[in-house]
């Protein structure tokens, strides 16, 4: 009886937090595309003594707690730097364990994805992983492409110079065949070259705990962007967290270069 009422509390309270989410979001729509670097898995495993493959559970798991969050709040579009191009240099028994998880991300999630409305991309040099995961990537992507509620986006080997390096390859090869003026390359065109073409720009690019810099993440698209860096380990990045981000952009104010009214 008594959880039958903290139960009704509790789904008035989530009530109250939703209309109050809605009221402010009306005013100050969320951020379209937010990008986060996910940092912090090996100190939030240290500190608690456990091996770094510990850390990185566990932010797999605030990878779901965000999904969720980011539905909620009406944001469209979610990039996750997942796996960088330099984390290659990583050691080779972390690297295994990175690269286990996402097939076992792959493997658990994307059904649960699927049904939530969760369109999945990848971007970066996916070649680079082993043929299974390549197939479970290509499989993802088609499993959800009829999707829209929310674009999550994985990034996966990536890396911001070496996918503008390719758009530049990709151009001269073009304007060598003669099907491309290089004097029509303009930043449409270049944009259109790069692996998130289809994507819009982030409005806001969140790291966790506490470093500040942007390691080669999503740096021709981060032109305008807001930059948070926030000083909560990724593990234990939560709801209350995703939420403070988007009030945190809701106050800033976006010129694009313009001068202030
Ligand atoms: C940075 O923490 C995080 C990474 C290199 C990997 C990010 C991976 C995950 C969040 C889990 C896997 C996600 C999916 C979607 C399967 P770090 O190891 O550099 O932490 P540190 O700076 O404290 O050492």
């Amino acid at each position: 009886m008594q959880v039958s009422v903290m139960t009704t509390a509790a789904a008035e309270a989530d009530e109250a937090v939703a209309a109050v989410t809605a009221d402010r979001e009306a005013a100050d729509p969320p951020p379209r595309h937010v990008a986060i670097i996910m940092d912090g898995n090996g100190r939030w495993a240290a500190s608690r003594g456990l091996p770094r493959v510990a850390g990185h559970r566990a932010g797999a798991q605030a990878v779901r707690r965000i999904v969720e969050s980011a539905i909620r709040h009406g944001v469209g579009w979610i990039t996750l730097y997942a796996f960088s191009s330099e984390n290659w240099r990583r050691p080779a028994g972390e690297i295994i364990d990175l690269t286990g998880l996402l097939r076992h991300y792959l493997r658990s999630e994307v059904a649960e994805l699927k049904r939530e409305g969760v369109r999945l991309r990848f971007i970066g040099d996916r070649d680079r992983f082993d043929a299974d995961i390549v197939a479970d990537l290509t499989d993802a992507e088609h499993a959800t492409e009829g999707n829209s509620r929310l674009n999550l986006t994985l990034a996966l080997s990536y890396g911001a110079r070496a996918e503008i390096v390719a758009a530049a390859r990709a151009a001269a090869r073009a304007a060598r065949l003669g099907n491309l003026d290089p004097e029509a390359i303009d930043e449409t065109v270049f944009g259109g070259l790069l692996s998130t073409s289809a994507m819009p720009d982030p409005d806001l690019i969140i790291r966790t705990s506490g470093e500040q810099r942007l390691s080669n993440f999503l740096l021709w698209q981060a032109a305008y962007a807001e930059l948070l860096f926030l000083d909560v380990l990724w593990p234990d990045f939560g709801p209350a967290h995703f939420a403070e981000a988007i009030a945190e952009y809701a106050r800033r104010e976006r010129r694009f270069g313009a001068r202030p009214a």
